[in-house]
């Protein structure tokens, strides 16, 4: 099929280079001149593991395209993806400027009847919006929406391996002819009306949040009575009705997703008059989970922190990806420099982010310098090259041999038993 991507951030970029994969012809376009220059020679502009490789043999093979103009990326498209950000504004609700900006300009380019099909991530009821966007356009488009359930760090892997593909839409043979898109993965295609398959992708994010904010209450029990939250978690997760997947107790969730999302939800389910208590608290114990981690940190590394030199592996969200917007890493370690702390860095990715962003933290080029004369060893992010670290070689140039363990990646007997005085989240 002859598609249209409206928008290159990770969740377009990605969807566009899997259909073309699958072998359509997919033409993306942004506004942005230097990004789609840089598109087209195979450079994707953010660190997604496999999506370089994917976008340049996809472009090479003439099955996937850049473009700055409209126009020429609507040409012939019977789809129309919309994949742009909707960003939570001041007041916490989602901003959807940025897709009715979308929607208008490709109702006023449109030269033949087109589906339109919405992923981004969007209160329900938007699709209503769109269709009234784009019934000025003078040509019939139904709309569709189809969310993404794509994580950072293994979106390539998700979308060849979806759980479950969702299309809601109100023209059966628009439905139909989006589901084909993923007719042929081993998955099971959800058809519904728009507005269940907004809330699905809503649902999901506040359930999967709601799930770590859990485990996180119940680490901080742990912690009261000496029991092993990764144990907890365990014999939690074996149940097959709860599942073991979210269940990690750690410094909290993060990333453009969740925090955006819950907030997003939480507004929505105001507006209907119903006050979703439940997310209130999987936020609140999400942002107390920084909180209780530093109360952690200053029972080790002592109250005054003034000018102790603390080392920070790993500052992006999560691994495996560059982004740090909402990186609780990050918001720690803000509290930890308001306190007096020297704080040296490292993240195998994030670094030019970091230093934009958090410029109090000293950039180091690799573990060994961030932890050197460190009074503390601080773990903030379970990148792989973090979980496998050589603590002996650390034991070496730390000042003190203190390791904080915020995302329970060591055993504690272990790390204990080289020496350290180990701290971690909710484990004896
Ligand atoms: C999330 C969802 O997992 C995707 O399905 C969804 O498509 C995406 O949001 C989106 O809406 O676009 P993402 O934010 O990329 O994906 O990352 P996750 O892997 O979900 O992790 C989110 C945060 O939760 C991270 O900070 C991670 O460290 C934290 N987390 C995750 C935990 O603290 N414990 C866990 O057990 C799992």
């Amino acid at each position: 099929m002859k598609i249209a991507m409206v928008g290159v951030g990770y969740v377009g970029l990605t969807t566009a280079a899997a259909l073309a994969s699958w072998g359509h012809q997919v033409a993306c376009v942004n506004h942005d001149a230097k990004k789609i220059a840089q598109l087209r020679t195979g450079q994707v502009p953010f660190f997604e593991p496999g999506l370089s490789q994917l976008v340049s043999e996809n472009t090479k093979a003439n099955r996937l395209s850049f473009h700055t103009r409209l126009t020429t990326a609507l040409q012939d498209a019977e789809l129309v993806f919309l994949a742009v950000q909707t960003p939570m504004d001041e007041s916490g609700q989602a901003n959807l400027s940025f897709l009715r900006q979308a929607a208008g300009e490709v109702a006023a380019t449109l030269t033949r009847p087109a589906i339109i099909v919405n992923k981004s991530t969007a209160p329900p009821g938007t699709s209503r919006l769109i269709q009234e966007i784009i019934a000025q356009s003078l040509h019939p488009c139904p709309v569709v929406v189809n969310p993404e359930f794509l994580r950072e760090g293994s979106a390539i892997e998700d979308i060849m391996h979806p759980d479950r593909v969702v299309v809601g839409g109100r023209d059966q043979e628009a439905v139909n002819k989006v589901a084909s898109l993923y007719e042929h993965l081993d998955t099971t295609i959800v058809k519904t009306d728009p507005e269940s398959a907004e809330l699905i992708k809503y649902a999901a994010n506040a359930f999967l949040a709601t799930k770590i904010s859990f485990i996180n209450a119940i680490a901080r029990l742990c912690d009261q009575i000496g029991a092993d939250v990764e144990d907890v978690s365990l014999g939690l997760g074996l149940d097959q009705r709860i599942g073991p997947a979210f269940l990690r107790a750690g410094l909290g969730y993060g990333g453009s997703c969740f925090p955006k999302d819950l907030s997003g939800l939480l507004h929505w389910a105001k507006g209907l008059g119903y006050s979703f208590d439940l997310l209130k608290a999987v936020q609140e114990i999400n942002t107390g989970q920084i909180t209780y981690v530093f109360t952690g940190i200053r029972a080790m590394v002592g109250a005054n922190l003034k000018g102790k030199r603390l080392a920070l592996l790993g500052l992006a969200f999560k691994p495996n990806t560059d982004d740090i917007r909402e990186s609780p890493a990050l918001r720690l370690a803000q509290l930890l420099h308001s306190e007096g702390a020297e704080l040296a860095g490292y993240d195998p990715q994030a670094m030019v982010q970091v230093a934009a962003a958090a410029p109090y933290i000293k950039l180091c080029p690799d573990v060994e310098t961030a932890c050197t004369d460190a009074e503390a060893v601080l773990l903030l992010t379970a990148w792989p090259e973090f979980v496998r670290l050589d603590l002996n070689e650390l034991a070496k140039v730390v000042k003190a041999k203190i390791f904080i363990d915020t995302r329970n990646v060591y055993d504690p007997a272990v790390v204990r038993a080289q020496g350290w005085r180990y701290w971690s989240v909710g484990r004896p």
